[in-house]
This record gives structure tokens, sequence and C-alpha cells, in this order.
């Protein structure tokens, strides 16, 4: 190693694998923002959480930045490496260390991706169901960091709901066992939760305890057509309040076009200005029946104007291919990402507002709709025109997301609700958070990371 930090990290862990390569440095510099030129210092993949707390003692000393690092499938920057930063890489932590019947919990390494968790909770016959696309690439420990959503939370909750312990190497370097499993536990501060979202700030989450829960009930999965906005919430109000929902997700037509054109099956026929895809429990026949009932309803009062129900399990998995196939069929378009959140019952007047404000103020730019809807979620994806360079876009972004963090100010909502904040939404953090919150944020990450190694210049920038 050339570089006598590097050396002396090397010879501290002779073991520690460390990589430099400038293939190496450009594929754990990025995440899928791919909006900054990935420049880290090194990659390290430590195999033991004894290794984590000796890099982080190493940094904390050589004043070497670390970025936390898991399956790098955020869409907020919140793992980018462009500032000569140590990667520090959960890959090879990515074992399930136990299982707990009788608990109902397992516990994992900080790198095991959502998917291999999901598999081992049904291996036990049990769920695991915090669920998203991103669910192949993605690590536990980067869902804990942002606090991941995804199309279950309707149901099911966000990933808060589900840590009933962890493991966390703090910036100083101090190993915390949080909770440790206890489903009761008033004890004082809850610092599990703080960890929870705080975007690897204040510490790296190198194991969790999960809980898991019963396995889902038997579904069926629609697909819904819909004229309008106002028919979009009544659709919802009538089905949560007969069906038993499991996920409740909707798109635009135009989110639709690029994901046909991305090879995805048309299921329903003619244009239809929104889409629902809904999956709710459907246990029996009379279960059955009756959501054809509420969809018979919808049909009657002109809320809905098609619907297929999928017949098979290869049905539901191409209708949901629909919605989850969005974020692919966008991305060679780099898209500027928003992921906004207001109040369930605020979304068609932000909505309405949004959809206008931008219609006036941008003519022609082409924003892309879909979300979460049933959980007041909804992504906004502005494409870049082709006639419109890098730069330029950028800047029209800024002004839209500018435009969006004022109007959601207004509707009391929230500049992210599942990505996280990162870098991209860095500089509206305070269109959601007070002044009051941000200071105190502040002081927590001193409290947890004195010197400041830990994601610096994510969440908020360094100096005040
Ligand atoms: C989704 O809901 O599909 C994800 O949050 C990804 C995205 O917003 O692109
Ligand atoms: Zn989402």
């Amino acid at each position: 190693m050339s570089d006598p930090r590097l050396a002396d990290l090397s010879c501290r862990l002779p073991e520690l694998r460390l990589l430099t390569a400038a293939g190496d440095l450009e594929h754990y510099g990025r995440d899928w923002t791919r909006r900054w030129i990935p420049a880290p210092l090194a990659i390290a993949l430590p195999a033991t959480v004894d290794e984590v707390q000796v890099i982080v003692r190493w940094a904390n000393e050589h004043a070497v930045a670390i970025v936390p690092s898991g399956g790098r499938t955020g869409l907020s920057g919140g793992a980018v490496a462009a500032n000569g930063e140590l990667v520090l890489s959960l890959e090879r932590m990515n074992r399930v260390l136990d299982f707990n019947a009788v608990d109902r919990t397992l516990t994992v390494q900080g790198g095991m991706i959502l998917q291999q968790v999901q598999e081992t909770a049904r291996g036990h016959g049990l769920l695991y169901p915090v669920d998203f696309a991103a669910r192949g690439s993605c690590s536990i420990g980067g869902n804990i960091a942002t606090n991941a959503g995804g199309i279950r939370v309707i149901r099911h909750g966000n990933t808060r709901e589900w840590v009933a312990g962890l493991k966390v190497v703090t910036g100083g370097g101090d190993l915390l066992e949080l909770n440790r499993g206890l489903v009761k536990n008033s004890s004082g501060y809850d610092f599990r939760q703080l960890l929870i979202g705080s975007e690897g700030t204040l510490g790296i989450v190198v194991e969790a305890t999960l809980k898991l829960t019963d396995p889902p009930l038997p579904s069926q999965v629609m697909l819904l057509a819909l004229p309008d906005m106002d028919a979009l919430m009544e659709v919802f109000a009538l089905f949560r309040a007969q069906l038993s929902l499991q996920a409740f997700e909707f798109f635009t037509d135009q989110a639709l076009q690029h994901v046909l054109a991305h090879g995805a099956q048309r299921a329903i026929d003619g244009e239809h200005p929104y889409y629902v895809v809904t999956e709710f429990d459907a246990v029996d026949e009379q279960q059955r029946e009756a959501a054809l009932g509420v969809f018979g309803q919808a049909l009657e009062r002109g809320w809905v104007s098609d619907g297929v129900i999928a017949q098979s399990e290869a049905q539901a998995a191409a209708l949901w291919r629909l919605r989850e196939g969005i974020t692919e069929s966008l991305a060679p378009r780099r898209p500027y990402k928003n992921d906004v959140s207001v109040r369930i019952s605020a979304v068609p007047g932000f909505l309405c507002e949004m959809q206008a404000l931008l219609a006036n103020e941008y003519p022609g730019i082409e924003v892309i709709w879909f979300g979460h809807i049933g959980d007041g979620n909804l992504h906004i994806n502005v494409l870049r025109p082709h006639d419109l360079d890098e730069p330029a876009f950028l800047a029209r972004c800024e002004k839209v997301t500018r435009l969006l963090a004022n109007t959601l100010h207004c509707h009391g909502g929230s500049i992210s609700a599942e990505h996280g904040i990162g870098l991209v939404k860095r500089a509206y953090l305070e269109s959601t958070r007070s002044a009051a919150e941000i200071a105190l944020m502040r002081g927590v990450r001193k409290v947890f990371d004195p010197r400041g190694i830990l994601n610096p210049g994510k969440l908020f920038t360094e100096s005040s």
C-alpha cells in the first residue's frame, strides 16, 4: 500500500481485505443515483465486528471519512464516496447468526441481502414483511439506515417496526448492543430507533435482530384503471373499508408507457390516466366474491373504468411487474427522483396542486408519478429532455424540488418518505424539519461521532 494511512490499516489488520484498483473504487464508490464521480481512497471489506471497530478507530486517528456501504441501491446518494473516503462495505458480513422460534426473531449480519432475509424467514415458515423491488440487491443494514418502506407498508409498516435489536459500531468506535431483541424495554432513550433512519451518520449496523410474523394469507392481485385523481382516493377508501389490503400502489399512464416500452405486458386495453395495483387477502371463495363485489361497486360509481384480477401466480407477478418495473424502465433516462409524503388525506390536494404548478411553471417538463398512495408516499421522477444538457437539467430540477419543498411545507409533508435525505435532498431538509430539530440532530451526531467521520456531508453539511 503506497498510502501510509492504508499501510497502517493493513498493519493493524493484516487479514483485512482492502481494494484499491480503479474498477473497485468506481464500483463501490457509487449508488443508484449515478450523479457523483466515485473517488474513494479504498474499499475495506471487513469480515468481523472487531475488524469494523479497528477500522473506525483507525479512521478517527487518521481523520479519514468512512462511507458505510451495503447494496448501494440507494436513490439519495447516501452511499456515494466521492471525496477520498474509505468505503466500508458490509458485503462479507452477510450471514444468519440466529433464528429463535419462540421469540420469532432472526439475527443477521448487516450486509445480508433483503431477499435472503425474506427467504430465510420463509424457510422457517414465517415472514419478514418489508419488501420492495430492490430486494435482490439491497442490504438489511442499508434498509435500517434509511428506515426503508416499500410496497407492504400499508399492512406491515416501515423497517422501524421490524427491528427488535441492533448491534452498531458508533463513530467513536464503541460497540453498542441496542434493545437485545426485547419486546418491552422501558429503560430510557431508545437508541435503536434513533439509529434507524440515521443514514450511516451515527453508527454502522453490524448486526440486526429482526422480528418475523405469520406468513401472508392467500391473496389476490388486481389491476385497476381509473379516470381521475378523485376516483383514486375514493377507490382507496372503499377497498380499505371492505377488503384486507396487503398493498395499494398507483402509477400514471406515462409511467405505464415506460414499463411497456421496457418489455412488460399490457394488461388493460385503452388509455387511462391512473392505475392501481392492489393486493388483498383472499382466503376462500367468499372473500374472492366479496372482492369482485367491491370492484363492481367501484365500477358502478364510475371510480374505476376497467380492471383485471390475476388468475394465477404468473399473472399476479405480471401485474406487479407493471408497478415494480417502473424504476428500472426509467433508469436509462437517469431521472431526478423525488420521494415525498403527505398525510393520506392530503394526497389529492397536494397532487393536483403540484401538477398544476408544474404545468404552469415548467410547461413541457416530463414528470412521472407513481408510488405508495396508500401510505401518502409519492415518487415524482423528472426526466431530462433530450435537448437539455445535464447541468441545465439539474438546475431545473433543483427549482422543481424547491417548488415541491415549499408546497410540501404548506401541506405538512416530508421531502423524503423512504429513500432518505443523503446528498440529494440535503438542501431541502429544512422544509420538513425545524431549525431546532436540525440543531438537535447535529448535536446527537456529535455525541455518537465526535470527529464526524461517519458519512460526512450526508443528511446535512458538517458545518451549520
Ligand atoms: C419504488 O417504490 O419503486 C422505489 O422506491 C424506487 C423508486 O422510487 O424508484
Ligand atoms: Zn418506493
